[in-house]
């Protein structure tokens, strides 16, 4: 039996110039770097300049995954972009970015799914390119979470960063097995009771007006532990696999002590966990991306490894994929 896999072919990854400390935000809020590091594991996050939108980091981290995957915009029919932070209310994103790769071919559009956007964005374009519709895809996660933050708010104005990452994905048949490349498995959840523990408090239909990100960070800590333990045995338990076989932990990175709490779930040693928190901070749908890019460019991530990724956030929306590279 054969099956058509969506394979990962490239990655990249951009981050803005400008790099903002904890004593930065120190300097300006009732805060401490101890604080921060202790709590988080954060210690610096990058920040989009004046004029730089998600769409400028989301073409620029598209661009890098096609020169690795040896690809040009003409090989590709289908981008889909998790963010939080379109530059516009509308369009998608993804048209921006399309745009910008000088591509006029092809389908584009974005998925809304906060923190979980990147493992909701790479489900979605497994399955188009399962279905035999499209046959190369960009997903890409893009954002600039700073641009939601309320600056004087202590409790969450320490904890996120702009960036994106990009994968291009390219349905290759493959034998049909938990040895093949390729997505093997994924499973996506949302519980909309929770939406008031991490929301924007505005948009375009209610207060006309952007909003700012709200958070009662302990009690999403809480359900996060949980929920991210739960599906990455859902999604290992799919793909005919266990922990053991487990090479990688590539974890949304919220906060280091959510990353160790889910990887002893696992059982997982602590260097088999990608850990980027502490120079990206919350990157939202980017922060997955982007800490695989970085473990495929130092050589971490070989042929042949199983890759776990996991997110949780905003909806609550949360899900995990088990990929082999
Ligand atoms: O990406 C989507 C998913 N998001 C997450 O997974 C985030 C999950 N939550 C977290 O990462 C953590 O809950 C936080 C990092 C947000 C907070 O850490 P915590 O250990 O849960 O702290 P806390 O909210 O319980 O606050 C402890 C204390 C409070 O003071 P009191 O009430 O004990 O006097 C806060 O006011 O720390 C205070 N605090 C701060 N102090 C210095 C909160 N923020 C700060 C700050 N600097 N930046």
């Amino acid at each position: 039996m054969t099956k058509r896999r969506s394979v990962i072919i490239g990655t990249g990854s951009y981050l803005p110039q400008t790099v903002l400390s904890n004593d930065d935000l120190a300097a300006r809020l009732d805060t401490s770097d101890a604080w921060i590091v202790e709590r988080t594991g954060i210690c610096s996050r990058h920040v989009a300049a004046p004029g730089e939108f998600t769409s400028d980091l989301g073409a620029e981290a598209a661009r890098r995954a096609l020169a690795a995957a040896g690809c040009t915009p003409a090989d590709i029919d289908l981008i889909v972009v998790a963010t939080a932070t379109p530059d516009q209310t509308f369009p998608a994103v993804a048209t921006v970015i399309q745009h910008k790769l000088g591509m006029t071919h092809g389908a584009a559009f974005d998925v809304a799914a906060v923190c979980s956007g990147f493992l909701y964005a790479l489900t979605v374009a497994d399955a188009l390119l399962a279905s035999g519709g499209y046959g190369r895809a960009l997903v890409i996660g893009a954002e600039t979470m700073t641009r939601l933050l309320d600056w004087d708010d202590r409790t969450t104005a320490v904890l996120f960063g702009d960036g994106a990452g990009a994968v291009v994905l390219e349905a290759q048949m493959q034998p049909g097995s938990a040895a093949d490349r390729g997505v093997l498995a994924s499973r996506l959840h949302s519980d909309g009771r929770y939406n008031d523990l991490l929301h924007v408090d505005g948009g375009p239909s209610s207060t006309g007006t952007t909003g700012h990100l709200r958070m009662k960070g302990r009690e999403v800590f809480r359900h996060a532990v949980v929920n991210l333990a739960s599906v990455m045995g859902e999604v290992l338990e799919a793909a005919g696999l266990t922990a053991a076989d487990v090479t990688w932990l590539v974890p949304h990175q919220a906060n280091l002590r959510i990353l160790e709490a889910t990887a002893r779930k696992l059982n997982l040693p602590a260097d088999r966990v990608v850990i980027t928190v502490d120079r990206h901070a919350n990157t939202s749908a980017a922060s997955v991306p982007l800490a695989l890019d970085a473990a495929v460019r130092d050589g971490r991530i070989q042929p042949g490894d199983l890759v776990l990724l996991e997110a949780m956030g905003g909806g609550f929306t949360w899900g995990a994929a088990a990929v082999r590279w």
